[in-house]
């Protein structure tokens, strides 16, 4: 496997467990990660930073346009600054949590975030690429599309016991992303019609990453 050159697009919602299940594909396959949320929740750090409003549109695209974002794709050590500071822990606080749609759903945002990753995905020879709009928009001609779900109870159930927080709060928090995500008018959350779904409500991780690898194996012989 690790001559060949493949891309692999991970999408699915909130706690289905992509970020997991994509690292160690791609530890698997010797291969590169993206992880694409990373990007939209550095480009949250720096609006908050700057103190843009979130209903400011051109604000929040003024803060994008200057951004110098530097994501590492080792599968080991995922790492992501934003102008010259680590923000690998603020990214993943409540307020950026909070903060991510709105700045996320803004069209020049994907826009300028979509080029980028594009362009990571280019000096890739392999490389497993997390996110929401991977499979329809970043990389149309992945050899392997997989969308990633779980019931909402066990996405819900994953990440209150990830970040210790309350099951309900959790719960709900995740309920109002799913929603914002996939009805936003640019490059909505949506499965991709060519892509494999696989609901890991009842698998274990290394249950996905064998399926996947299975699959990835399957179609590079066919
Ligand atoms: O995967 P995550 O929870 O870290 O993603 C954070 C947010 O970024 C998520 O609420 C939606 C947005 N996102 C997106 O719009 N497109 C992507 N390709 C990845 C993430």
């Amino acid at each position: 496997m690790a001559e060949l050159r493949c891309v692999v697009a991970v999408d699915g919602p909130s706690g289905s467990g992509k970020s997991t299940v994509s690292r160690r594909l791609a530890q698997l396959l010797d291969a590169r990660y993206l992880d694409t949320g990373a990007m939209y929740r550095a480009a949250t750090w720096a609006v908050l930073q700057a103190g843009v409003d979130l209903a400011d549109t051109d604000g929040i695209a003024k803060v994008v346009v200057d951004l110098e974002l530097l994501i590492t794709t080792d599968p080991a050590h995922p790492s992501i600054s934003a102008n010259g500071e680590n923000v690998d822990g603020p990214i993943r606080g409540p307020e950026v949590t909070a903060a991510v749609s709105a700045v996320s759903a803004v069209p020049f945002v994907r826009q300028v975030m979509v080029a980028r990753q594009r362009a990571l995905i280019d000096e890739s020879a392999r490389i497993v690429v997390e996110g929401r709009d991977i499979g329809n928009i970043v990389a149309p001609d992945a050899d392997l599309k997989v969308f990633l779900t779980a019931s909402s109870a066990e996405r819900a159930r994953r990440r209150s016991t990830e970040n210790a927080t309350d099951h309900a709060a959790t719960e709900a928090d995740l309920a109002r992303r799913d929603h914002l995500d996939s009805t936003r008018k640019v490059n909505p959350l949506q499965q991709a019609a060519d892509a494999v779904v696989l609901d890991s409500t009842e698998l274990g991780i290394d249950e996905v990453v064998s399926e996947l690898h299975r699959l990835l194996t399957t179609r590079k012989a066919a």
